[in-house]
C-alpha cells in the first residue's frame, strides 16, 4: 500500500488533542460494533487517537494492530500506550497492511477502521483489497473521510472502490465533519 499525501506529523500529533473527543467520541463511534475480545485494525491509526479506545473496548483479550507509515507518530502511539497501561494489547506496525496477510493474520480480524484515510492513499482498491483479506467472513469496516477534503463525489469514487474488491455497504453511519459508510464482508 503505497501513500504519497501522509499528513504532516504535526496533524498526527494534534489529531490526539483531547478536545476532539467532544466531536468525535471514540465510544459513539466504534461502541456499537466493537466488544470485548475482538481482533481490530485501525489503519492510519496515527498516535492512536482510536486505538487507545479500541484496546478499552477490545478487552485484556482482545488485540488492535496498530499500522501507520509514519515512525514518529508509532513512537508516540508506543508512549501514550504504555502510559495508560494498553501497551499488550496492541500490536503497532510501521508501514502497509500486506505483512499482517504474509503474518498469517487473513481472515483473524472482527472489525476495521480507516478514518480520514483512504484520501491519503494513492491505491485506495490495494487498501480495500487487504483490509478484505484480512476480515473474517462476516468482519466489518468503517470507512470515515473528512467532508473538507473529500467531495461527495470522490467518495461516491472511494465506496465503489471498496465494493468492487467485495464489500457490501451495510449503513451510512452519521460521525460529524466526515462522510462514513459501514461496509461488511460477505
Ligand atoms: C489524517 S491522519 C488520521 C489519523 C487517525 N486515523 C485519526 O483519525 O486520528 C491519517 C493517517 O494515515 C496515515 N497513512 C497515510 N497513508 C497510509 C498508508 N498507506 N498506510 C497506513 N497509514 C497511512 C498517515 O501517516 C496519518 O497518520
Amino acid at each position: 500500500m503505497s501513500t504519497s499525501h501522509a499528513c504532516p506529523v504535526w496533524v498526527g500529533y494534534l489529531l490526539a488533542n483531547p478536545f476532539r473527543k467532544l466531536v468525535h467520541s471514540p465510544g459513539r463511534i466504534l461502541g456499537p460494533y466493537v466488544s470485548t475480545g475482538m481482533w481490530t485494525l485501525d489503519v492510519g491509526c496515527a498516535t492512536g487517537f482510536f486505538s487507545l479506545p479500541l484496546a478499552r473496548l477490545v478487552g485484556a483479550s482482545g488485540r488492535v494492530i496498530c499500522v501507520d507509515v509514519q515512525p514518529k507518530l508509532l513512537e508516540a502511539l508506543r508512549r501514550r500506550a504504555r502510559r495508560a497501561g494498553l501497551a499488550e494489547r496492541l500490536d503497532v506496525r510501521l508501514g502497509g497492511l500486506h505483512p499482517l496477510i504474509a503474518d498469517g493474520l487473513d481472515g483473524r480480524v472482527d472489525f476495521a477502521l480507516a478514518f480520514a484515510v483512504v484520501h491519503e492513499v494513492d491505491d485506495s482498491g490495494a487498501l480495500f483489497s487487504d483490509v478484505y483479506a484480512l476480515l473474517k467472513s462476516g468482519g466489518q469496516l468503517l470507512v470515515a473521510e473528512p467532508k473538507g477534503r473529500v467531495p461527495e463525489e470522490e467518495f461516491v469514487k472511494t465506496v465503489h472502490a471498496a465494493k468492487t474488491t467485495g464489500f457490501a455497504q451495510v449503513s451510512t453511519p452519521c460521525i460529524a465533519g466526515t462522510r462514513a459508510v459501514l461496509l461488511s464482508k460477505g
